[in-house]
């Protein structure tokens, strides 16, 4: 394991459940102290807990900024830097087409996805930019968990693409703003295909687990659905200082879901 992140200090939003709390761990092996960030008091801590003494536990709403000002005062409190943002909190907001969907279900979708996004760049570039004339290196990293539903439409979940696709631009207006600052620090989007995770519990009570995870994984060319830790790598490069003249970038992994149209389906006999 490298020591890419030792005497790093990450916060990662959705740090108590599957793609987060992958992330949160590898981030730790790799030597940076974690703050787990998320509404799940208990899940959280207990990730925060299994790691070891590298991480912590902060309960954080990210769509009230109130929340955001109080976790970057008490990580400065403790740390006195800040290095890596990963902007990774998101709910599905339900699988409604246009037509069906509510303007409740719209705002809470976006609240979470995208201003959830937007005020972590804004409190974490803040804190970024203060602690790091300390640091040698100066600057920091910021990765923004999209999605495919951000590079592709769909007719299902309407909100989430909508959000998610609006992460993606609001990670390159955070990248561009970053660069003319000349402040060090860098933003880019993740965009996973199917991951295997607690967001899909709805479906998994609807046609069960490994039923639901075949047929998801049947629609990517790669054949299966990817783990958390198929993301967290993608995260870790984007982290850490390998990826030092990347920023504004979109790092796709989706098993190939968005690479075209599959052959056997194009050339499949009706
Ligand atoms: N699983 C996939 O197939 C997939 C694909 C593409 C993108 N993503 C994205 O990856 C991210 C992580 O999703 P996951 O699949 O690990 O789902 P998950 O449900 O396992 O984890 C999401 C986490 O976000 C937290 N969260 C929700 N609302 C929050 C809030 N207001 N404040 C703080 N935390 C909040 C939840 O408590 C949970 O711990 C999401 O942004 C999701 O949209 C997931």
């Amino acid at each position: 394991m490298s020591e890419d992140l030792v005497g790093k200090v990450a916060i990662v939003t959705g740090g108590a459940s599957g793609i987060g709390d992958a992330t949160c761990r590898l981030l730790a092996r790799h030597g940076a102290s974690v703050v787990v960030a998320d509404i799940q008091d208990d899940l959280g801590a207990r990730v925060a807990r299994e790691i070891g003494p590298l991480a912590w536990f902060h309960k954080l709403d990210v769509a009230v900024e109130a929340e955001w000002e109080a976790l970057l005062a008490a990580v400065l409190a403790r740390h006195g830097r800040l290095d890596i943002l990963v902007n990774n909190a998101g709910i599905s907001g339900g699988t409604n087409s246009v037509e069906d969907f509510t303007v409740e279900l719209w705002d809470r979708t976006h609240a979470i996805n995208l201003d959830g996004v937007f005020l972590g760049c804004k409190h974490a570039i803040g804190a970024m930019k203060t602690t790091s004339v300390r640091k040698p290196e100066g600057g920091g990293a910021i990765v923004n968990i999209s999605s495919i539903a951000g590079l592709i439409g769909s007719a299902g979940p309407f909100a989430y693409t909508a959000s998610k696709g609006a992460v993606r631009l609001l990670t390159k207006s955070v990248a561009a703003w970053c660069a003319q600052e000349r402040n060090g620090i860098r933003c880019n989007s993740v965009h996973p295909g199917g991951i295997d995770t607690p967001i899909f519990n709805p479906l998994w009570q609807m046609v069960g687990h490994e039923a639901g995870k075949n047929f998801i994984g049947s629609r990517h060319p790669i054949g299966h659905m990817g783990e958390p830790g198929d993301i967290a790598e993608a995260v870790l490069y984007l982290a850490s200082d390998r990826s030092k003249f990347v920023t504004g970038s979109e790092l796709v992994a989706d098993g190939g879901i968005t690479s075209g149209v599959q052959r056997r389906t194009l050339f499949a006999a009706p």
